[in-house]
């Protein structure tokens, strides 16, 4: 096989760094070998309060890797992707190796350009239902990478879950742990290279809805707004548990994230109650049976807003070269 040009692995690594992360963190390095990129999970970069196992993290590092992949895939090129190779090694999240050339499908080409126009959007949805055939479309993302996407309308659990978003929402507001780390990575200026800047935030709420965005990222130069009476909530799971299963999560998470934007959907994250023990404790019974869940996702129509920032792809790159 040929050696891929630079271009496409420079190409592959800007996609990683599109990734969503909590507040913007961007927990994770990458290192080039030959025909091989690491994804690793950068403990430094991991919120302490918020996530102090690294779950939020490895959801990230799986996006990325995900977003990795997709590239070189739309490039032509075959990947074979191991999670977690080295039980010596547990922060080596993803290991993705080229294996030959494979013409990519319409869909992989529609999904790698997806990565550079899809962000997180705070604001007000539209109050237009996501129809049955976009909501079949995001199942399939899920399930293709191993995971399941569950419509809370659809099973019953919306009442429950949205009241543990307005709990863990209400507790951390009230701790100031959870305060201080929230406002150390948001209300940054629109340039800044990591955290979340004020243009991303959305307006605060008119008044109490049925679910709580963070209360962190509200920005309050803009007048209240009324938000959509029930946003489509969408939570990922897996069927099993733990750091793998968290890699896959994030892997199945982006691809239901970038199918969603080629749908023209907006998407946004409701992750307080996996962050405080009670709240994710309670979410797990919830689930118990389903799967185990690991995000949940604001899914429905809205206007675009501006991409965030990201450290340069050099920042978190190292080439390896071996030796003889
Ligand atoms: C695991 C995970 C959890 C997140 N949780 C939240 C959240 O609870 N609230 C929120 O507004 N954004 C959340 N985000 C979105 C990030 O803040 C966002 O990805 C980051 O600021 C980069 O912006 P972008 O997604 O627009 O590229 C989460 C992202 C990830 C990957």
């Amino acid at each position: 096989m040929s050696r891929p040009l630079p271009s496409v692995f420079d190409q592959a690594l800007a996609s990683a760094v599109r990734a969503p992360s909590p507040h913007n963190t961007q927990p994770w390095r990458f290192v080039v070998e030959h025909e091989v990129v690491e994804v690793w999970l950068d403990r430094e970069r991991v919120l302490g309060v918020a996530d102090p196992y690294g779950r939020e993290a490895r959801l990230a590092c799986g996006a990325a890797a995900f977003n990795l992949q997709i590239s070189l895939r739309a490039n032509g090129l075959a990947t074979v992707v191991r999670l977690l190779p080295d039980p010596a090694e547990p922060d080596l999240v993803a290991v993705i190796r080229l294996d030959g050339n494979e013409k990519a499908t319409a869909a992989e080409r529609k999904l790698a350009e997806a990565v550079f126009r899809r962000h997180t959007n705070r604001r007000p949805l539209l109050d237009k239902e996501v129809p049955p055939l976009a909501r079949a479309a995001l199942k399939s993302a899920a399930l293709h990478e191993g995971g399941q996407i569950e419509y809370l309308d659809a099973s019953g659990r919306y009442t429950p879950v949205a009241s543990l978003v307005r709990q863990a929402e209400a507790l951390q507001a009230d701790d100031d742990q959870f305060r201080a780390e929230a406002a150390f990575w948001t209300h940054r200026e629109p340039e800044s290279p990591d955290g979340v800047p004020k243009s991303a935030s959305g307006p605060p709420p008119y008044g109490p809805g049925i679910v709580s965005l963070r209360a962190s990222h509200e920005n309050h130069d803009l007048p209240a707004r009324e938000y959509e009476q029930e946003p489509l909530l969408g939570a990922v799971l897996t069927r099993d548990r733990g750091p793998h299963a968290e890699v896959r999560a994030g892997m199945a998470m982006q691809r239901v994230l970038l199918t969603a934007t080629a749908e023209g959907l907006a998407t946004s994250f409701l992750s307080q109650p996996f962050e405080t023990t009670r709240t994710r404790e309670s979410l797990d019974r919830l689930f118990a049976g389903a799967g185990q869940p690991h995000t949940l996702l604001r899914i429905g129509y809205g206007y675009p807003t501006r991409l965030t920032g990201r450290r340069p792809v050099h920042e978190v790159l190292t080439h390896r070269t071996t030796a003889g």
